[in-house]
């Protein structure tokens, strides 16, 4: 074990940060149709030359609509996930119980700011966006897994977050200021998050032998195959919405390139980009280092 983060301050850093929802959506806080709510190297609307520039204004957006509502439905299964991780050791470490249900409440509060999110773009966006669902559904699919599985795909996917925001998100000048500010403040508190699913991994593996580990490993990477199937839905609706929304029909040429590409971009998204965070590597290794090498035998398929 690492031994790099603590409950204390984790709990710490998270009580120093206050923003309600009321702050950062609603009354003059509006979406900009008019901007990018991705960054390109997320939404990768480049390659797709035979669009025009507003063509490809039009799938950034329905990227940006689909990018908060998969974070609202993988926070429906961190939310219990985290106040059963919790639960067993109520009467534990002080610290333990304040910094996990602190965590739990902050998910809670960011699923229900993607929901609002999720009002005020269809109000303003002109036509329908799906989205794979429904939350509950993929949720118990996900906790049917190994504990240690769905703790690993919560270190992978909280990482990620940072390095969403941090390598491509924060110096992006282009990007909805509104937007923007809805992922910094997201970002702001899955800091701790991630710190503390470091600590969750750690603890569900420390009675564990290797063998044992590693069914928790396979069974992330299950989690994994299982989110990716999603993902290749996720790309039917978004080409379906972005027909809709602008009015053109692709040729079969041309869907067979937008599958392609967004298939790519929506892999990189969501599992490569987690997948080879090195925090989450790190993590891995300090548990067996089978278990990096596990998942970087893998991982190029979703870069
Ligand atoms: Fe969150
Ligand atoms: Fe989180």
């Amino acid at each position: 074990m690492l031994d790099r983060y603590s409950y204390q301050s984790a709990l710490a850093a998270s009580e120093v940060i206050h923003w309600r929802i009321e702050d950062i959506i609603g009354g003059e806080k509006r979406l900009d149709f008019a901007k990018p709510f991705m960054p390109e190297s997320l939404a990768q609307t480049g390659p797709l030359n035979f669009l025009t520039k507003e063509e490809k204004l039009i799938l950034n957006q329905i990227r940006g609509n689909a990018y908060l509502s998969i974070f609202g439905l993988v926070e429906e299964f961190i939310l219990p996930f985290v106040l059963d991780h919790a639960r067993p050791q109520l009467h534990g470490d002080d610290y333990r119980v304040r910094a996990l249900l602190k965590f739990a409440g902050e998910e809670a509060k960011h699923i229900q700011l993607f929901k609002r999110f999720a009002q005020e773009f269809a109000d303003g966006f002109g036509s329908e966006c799906a989205v794979i669902g429904p939350p509950e559904a993929i949720a118990s699919a996900i906790l049917a897994h190994d504990p240690l599985g769905v703790a690993i795909t919560t270190l992978h996917i909280e990482w990620m977050v940072q390095r969403h925001y941090l390598d491509s998100i924060k110096d992006d000048q282009e990007l909805d200021p509104q937007f923007k500010s809805l992922l910094k403040h997201h970002w702001i508190e899955e800091v701790q998050h991630a710190k503390l699913d470091t600590l969750m991994v750690e603890a569900l593996a420390s009675t564990r032998t290797e063998d044992e580990i590693m069914r928790g490993v396979d069974e992330y990477l299950e989690i994994g195959g299982f989110l990716d199937g999603g993902l290749k839905q996720q790309v039917e609706f978004d080409l379906t919405s972005f027909e809709q929304a602008s009015g053109r029909t692709l040729s079969e040429v041309e869907k067979e390139v937008f599958r392609r590409v967004q298939l790519r971009a929506n892999r990189w998204t969501y599992l490569g980009s987690g997948m080879t965070h090195e925090k989450v590597l790190e993590t891995l290794e300090s548990l067996t280092p089978k278990a990096r090498q596990k998942v970087e035998s893998i991982s190029p398929a979703f870069c």
